[in-house]
């Protein structure tokens, strides 16, 4: 089992990466509450569920399952786990698990930032995209008509508990999502992730444990290094949205439907990539070395079904306009991402082409 520590002063907390989890280690976080309350999504296979039963020593706890999907994170399922923790005389000497994907880490993060003003939890990730990226961070969450993640706060979870194990019932779909958001991290700075992804594409692939465990380990380092540095971003954290600004307008041109988020985004860094290039700050291989990596992954890298008059008005939406120009985010030619508003609109034309 290996460890890494983010956030700071208060809100220090670690995060246990292994093959399974360590039964000793969760109970020395787990005894420190009386009661407990399990929220999990319907799509959870119920062996991990019984599995996580299994490990818990604490004799209250309580179990809140939400229907599976993204329409989830809403405020009568917010108001819904609320109920549950008044009818169970839930305080502060309680806490909360979020055991799922994105969907419930958000919510139940926020349900915990809010619930008597804020109550402990404890994030145990089931999606490699949770893993590697919604579980680090605190940043939490529900959705609103107007818009996804409009209401929401910062707020650390107690611990992070990372199992590989997960990933063997994740649908095809979601691995690639999550593998999408690895590659981001080996594309704004981690060059020992770049490497770990170039020389192993089909053990990725196959979900050989060692080596999902190693590129697990480096995501997160990446990110709890930057979020660490900027918890309310205001600054660095800005490059972690490297393919996000193209990716979110994939999304929103596609209503959110039938393409995810980790795919969508994969498209958008080779845009990114691709304007990189067109600017001047990566050379012709390097940009063919990004495509070659997500190729190797077997992830899609052929953006041809968007144009920029597609994704013009879902890209003027993005929360990153500021000054009235879009900030995007670029790669250099040592492979670490910056942000800039300093571009020639007709190179992000080019690359959308
Ligand atoms: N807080 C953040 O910093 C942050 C960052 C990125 C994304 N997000 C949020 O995360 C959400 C997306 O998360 P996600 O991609 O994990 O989706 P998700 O939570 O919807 O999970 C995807 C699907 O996988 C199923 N599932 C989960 N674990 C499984 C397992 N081990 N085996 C089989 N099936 C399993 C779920 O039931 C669900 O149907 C979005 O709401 C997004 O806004 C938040
Ligand atoms: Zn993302």
């Amino acid at each position: 089992m290996s460890k890494i520590a983010a956030g700071k002063g208060d809100t220090k907390y670690n995060i246990y990466i292994s093959n399974k989890i360590s039964k000793r280690t969760l109970n020395q976080y787990l005894k420190t509450y009386n009661k407990l309350l399990v929220v999990t999504d319907s799509g959870i296979p119920k062996e991990h569920l019984k599995n996580l039963k299994s490990n818990i020593n604490n004799r209250n706890v309580y179990f809140f399952t939400l229907p599976m999907g993204e329409n989830s994170k809403s405020f009568s399922l917010y108001q819904k786990i609320i109920n549950e923790l008044v009818k169970f005389n839930f305080d502060r000497t309680d806490a909360l698990i979020a055991f799922g994907g994105g969907v419930v880490g958000d919510i139940t993060g926020f349900v915990a930032a809010t619930y008597l003003r804020g109550i402990c939890y404890i994030q145990i990730p089931t999606t490699l995209l949770a893993q590697v990226d919604s579980s680090i961070g605190g940043k939490t969450a529900i959705n609103i008509p107007q818009g996804k993640n409009l209401v929401g706060s910062f707020n650390n979870p107690k611990c992070v508990f990372i199992s590989t194990y997960f990933l063997n019932t994740l649908p095809q779909k979601e691995f690639n999502s999550g593998l999408g958001e690895i590659v981001k991290y080996a594309l704004i700075g981690n060059r020992k992730l770049k490497k770990l992804i170039e020389n192993n594409p089909q053990q990725i692939k196959d979900k050989k444990e060692s080596i999902l465990r190693i590129i697990i380990e480096e995501s997160i380092k990446t990110k709890s290094k930057i979020v660490t540095r900027d918890e309310k971003e205001s600054g660095v954290r800005a490059i972690l949205n490297f393919g996000h600004t193209f990716g979110h307008a994939i999304e929103a041109y596609n209503d959110y439907k039938n393409i995810s988020h980790g795919a969508a985004i994969t498209l958008g860094m080779i845009i990114a990539s691709k304007l990189s290039f067109y600017e001047g700050h990566i050379k012709d291989y390097q940009l063919d070395n990004v495509i070659n990596i997500v190729d190797s992954l077997g992830l899609n890298s052929d953006h041809r079904k968007y144009n920029y008059f597609k994704l013009k008005k879902f890209m003027a939406n993005d929360k990153k306009v500021s000054k009235g120009k879009l900030n995007f985010i670029m790669i250099d030619k040592n492979f670490n991402g910056f942000k800039t508003s300093n571009y020639d609109i007709k190179n992000v034309k080019k690359a959308l082409n």
